[in-house]
Formats: C-alpha cells, sequence, structure tokens
C-alpha cells in the first residue's frame, strides 16, 4: 500500500487473461455470481491487463478509465465496495485499466480485468487477502475472473455452500508447457455480453439441463487429461466442451450466434491441420475469435496457417502465464 498525502492510497497489478477448456456458461446464484458449472481453465501470458487503483478522498465517485476512455464505474464498484467493506472505509476510487488486446470481443477481458483490479484495490487499501479470497472477490465481478488470480491450469468450483466458490491451481505453467494461437476475425465488442447471454440461455434453450447435469462428468475428465498430461485427451475434451457451449448458445431464443465466416473456416483449418498429423484442437467463447491448443513447437507453423485463413485479422501466439500479482505503480502508464 502506498498512502501518501491526504489519504490517498494507490497500488497496481497485472493480471493474465484465460480460457476455459471445460466451459462455464450459466449461474447457480447470480447476486453472489456463483456459476452453475465448475470449468477449468489455462492462464495465458500473452494477454493481460494493467490496473492501477487509487482510493482519494477527494473524488465525488468511483471513477474508470479503460484503455484511455472513461468509462462508466457501475460494473467495478460493487467489487470495491466489498474491498472497502474489508478494508473499514469508504473511499472512492480512481481506477486506470489497460489491456493488451481488443476488450469485450471474447478473449476474456473481463477475467484480467477484475483479476487485476481486486489485487490492485486490495493492496491500496492494505487488506491482507489469500489467494483464495482474492478469488472469491474477482469471482463477484466476473466469475471467470475468479481463475485469473491463478497461473497454469485452473478450476473454478462451483460445488460449495454458500459464498465460498472459489478457483484452486490444478497444475503450474511450467510443469506441462502448452502453447495456445489466438486468431482475431474481429476487434468489436460482442453483440451480447456473456452475462446476458447465459441468462438467456438458462431461460430458454432445452439443453441447459443436460449441460448442468453433464458438467461434473466432463470436468472429471479434463482434470484427469491435465493430470496424466495427455495433450490427446485435452484437446478432445476441450473441443466437446466448446461445441456444447455453443450449442446452447445456438438453441437460446433468440439465437446467441457469437461465430462468423472465419470462425467456421478457422475450425476446418483445425480439423485439417489434424488430419495431416498436427495435434492441434480448437476452441471458442462468446465472440468470434478461435483459440487453438497446441504443442509449443508446432505454434509457429499453425499461426501461420490461421493468418492465412479470410477473414482472420491478427493472430497471436501465447504460452501458459503466471498469476495476478502486484506491480510498481509508474508500469501501467497512468501516472
Ligand atoms: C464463454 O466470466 O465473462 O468465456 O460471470 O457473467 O461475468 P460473468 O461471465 P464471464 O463468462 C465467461 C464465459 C465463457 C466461458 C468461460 O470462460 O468459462
Amino acid at each position: 500500500m502506498t498512502d501518501t498525502n491526504g489519504g490517498v492510497r494507490t497500488a497496481s497489478a497485472r493480471a493474465h487473461s484465460n480460457i476455459a477448456l471445460a466451459k462455464y456458461w450459466g449461474k447457480r446464484d447470480t447476486p453472489l455470481n456463483i456459476p452453475a458449472v465448475g470449468s477449468i481453465s489455462i492462464t495465458l501470458d500473452a494477454l493481460h491487463t494493467d490496473t492501477t487503483v487509487t482510493f482519494d478522498p477527494a473524488l465525488p465517485h468511483d471513477q474508470l478509465v479503460l484503455d484511455d476512455r472513461e468509462q462508466p464505474a457501475a460494473r467495478i464498484t460493487p467489487v470495491l465496495d466489498l474491498v472497502r467493506e474489508l478494508g473499514g472505509f469508504t473511499v472512492p476510487a480512481q481506477v486506470h485499466s489497460r489491456n493488451n488486446f481488443p476488450t469485450g470481443a471474447g478473449l476474456a477481458s473481463s477475467a484480467s480485468g477484475f483479476a487485476a483490479l481486486v489485487v490492485a484495490a486490495c493492496r491500496a487499501a492494505g487488506v491482507d487477502a489469500t489467494t483464495r479470497e482474492l478469488s472469491i472477490l474477482a469471482r463477484r465481478g466476473s466469475a471467470s475472473a475468479a481463475r485469473s488470480l491463478f497461473g497454469g491450469y485452473v478450476e473454478l468450483h462451483t460445488d460449495l455452500d454458500s459464498d465460498g466458490a472459489y478457483a484452486e491451481q490444478l497444475r503450474d505453467e511450467t510443469e506441462w508447457p502448452l502453447s495456445v494461437v489466438v486468431a482475431i476475425t474481429d476487434r468489436g465488442a460482442k453483440p451480447v455480453p456473456s452475462t446476458a447471454g447465459m441468462q438467456a440461455t438458462s431461460a430458454t434453450s432445452p439443453f441447459y439441463s443436460a449441460w448442468v447435469d453433464n458438467a461434473e462428468s466432463e470436468l472429471a475428465l479434463v482434470r484427469s487429461a491435465i493430470a496424466q498430461r495427455d495433450f490427446t485427451a485435452l484437446g478432445e475434451r476441450t473441443e466437446h466442451s466448446c461445441l456444447a457451449l455453443h450449442s446452447l448458445m445456438f438453441t437460446t431464443q433468440p439465437p446467441l450466434i457469437y461465430w462468423n465466416a472465419a470462425t467456421v473456416a478457422l475450425i476446418h483449418t483445425v480439423r485439417e491441420l489434424r488430419a495431416s498429423g498436427t495435434a492441434t484442437y480448437f476452441t471458442i467463447d462468446a465472440g468470434p475469435q478461435v483459440k487453438v491448443l497446441c504443442q509449443p513447437q508446432d505454434a509457429d507453423a499453425i499461426a501461420a496457417a490461421l493468418a492465412s485463413v479470410t477473414g482472420v485479422v491478427e493472430t497471436r501466439i501465447s504460452g501458459l502465464g503466471a498469476g495476478a500479482h502486484t506491480m510498481p505503480n509508474h508500469a501501467t502508464g497512468s501516472h
């Protein structure tokens, strides 16, 4: 914590984005933001959010500047309130946040964003929280953010009572290195945000109850693939979870179709690469980008193949990243 003149307290943090291999979609408890199903993700070192939180008694209310643009603070204030409650004060905050990738486009900017927010806010507030407590706080902002507190392979539990749904690391990022090639097909924000989309799905998709009933057995398969470092099994379960998620989305009324033509072309390209001997698997979230899982030595060739697909505007190769951590204040570029 930095406590400068006039009771101004500031701190900065960095968190990496993550992608789910076993997906979360649907809520068991909306006010507490507890997912209806557990999920397992990998943290990505190439995509991150840097955030500085400054509690300042001179501010009239919370303020958010995201990627140099002032934004409504409504979504971050409830999480800041939880931190202020723990810190025993009510001072408003200014939050400067910057993503090194497109925001709100299905690349999990809310995951890295809320993870960085809670780490910076707790540090600035002098709240000494464990990583598990930080994960619970981040979940209140966005459930996938609970996973970005940790590096490597991470599970977000939901089979727990009360407010305790938290994430835990299954394997460290150094124990089983993998790469992800992110193929960006559209940098724009998605038309339906995840929270609204999943509410519509649980209310209208006839597949929703099967999704919830099936989740635990899927999670067990993904956990076991990670424990055994079985890339084929992990890839197959990852594609299955992705396609089950999008089946839910397609059968939501009105339907949620996050894909564009390039998304479909990329799916076929990944399947062709696999048929010709390259071990690689796709996954897609609430947006048209395709994330492709592969062994590190294959990443460059796969990125080149994906970049040649019509409609791909950018490819990025990522390894597995570390958990969220504090940073020197100047590092976010907001001072
Ligand atoms: C498709 O975590 O963004 O990426 O908790 O409502 O903020 P909220 O939703 P969010 O949803 C992520 C959905 C997903 C799958 C996943 O990351 O598990």
